[in-house]
């Protein structure tokens, strides 16, 4: 447990901690929860064990945390790397997926996502970790911290890539029971410790996101944890 509860599951080797994110994955996606996926790179490997570990995945439905805007095909795009390491190895797709249509521009895909999770309850969140302290494309003292109302807003990029994101809102990501953080790696063990081992605050967003009525966890390899008591 870290110091705000936050329930901690610390593994030795970034392997590890992809098998921990997959074994989530796909006990959600068997109980056809509604799954939220995270971007960036770190969950490649746990997508793609998820998928061997059960190719059906018919009735859960699959949402993002935050997308880049570039077109769905683009390297950058987060909804291609869920495509390429889970999505296109599965036997039955999920019964939904409804991906942030980044190609619209911030402003379009923000609303329309917005709209689509009018209502939507969101089961298990699965986010990362930048060495900033951002989670989603929620950025550092950013005005998307405060948004209340809105479930997805547009964002500015405050690290590489720099492409105009949609993000998920605070109050979005923590209506989920089920919060997993998955982090690992060396460079991410102080942002680890801003985000898992301090005071919450608007200089390291992760800190922000925690489950409103459930629970959260933060899976990470030794490394990533290294600065954590
Ligand atoms: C994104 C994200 C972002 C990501 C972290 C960690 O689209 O960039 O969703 O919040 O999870 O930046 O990224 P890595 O896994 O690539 O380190």
């Amino acid at each position: 447990m870290t110091s705000d509860g936050v329930e901690l599951v610390r593994v030795e080797t970034e392997e590890e901690a992809a098998a921990f994110a997959a074994g989530e994955l796909v006990a959600a996606a068997r109980a056809g929860r509604a799954i939220v996926l995270s971007g960036g790179t770190t969950p490649a490997r746990a997508y793609e064990l998820a998928a061997q570990e059960e190719p059906d995945w018919g009735a859960a439905s699959l949402w993002w945390g935050d997308e880049r805007c570039v077109p769905p095909d683009d390297e950058r795009s987060n909804y291609r790397l869920a495509r390429e390491r889970l999505l296109d190895r599965l036997s039955v797709q999920p019964r939904a997926v409804k991906r942030i249509r980044g190609e619209l521009g911030a402003e379009a895909a923000a609303a329309e996502y917005d709209r689509a999770l009018d209502g939507a309850r969101l089961d298990v969140v699965l986010l990362g970790l930048g060495p900033d302290g951002h989670t989603a494309s929620l950025f550092p003292d950013q005005p998307t911290l405060d948004e209340r109302s809105r479930r997805a807003v547009p964002a500015e990029p405050r690290l590489d890539p720099f492409v105009d994101r949609v993000t998920m809102t605070v109050p979005a990501l923590c209506s989920a029971p089920e919060v997993v953080f998955l982090v690992t790696g060396e460079a991410k063990a102080e942002a680890v410790e801003r985000a898992f081992g301090a005071p919450p605050g608007r200089e390291t967003p992760a800190s922000l996101i925690r489950s409103a009525r459930g629970r959260t966890r933060l899976v990470a390899d030794s490394a990533a944890a290294s600065r954590l008591g």
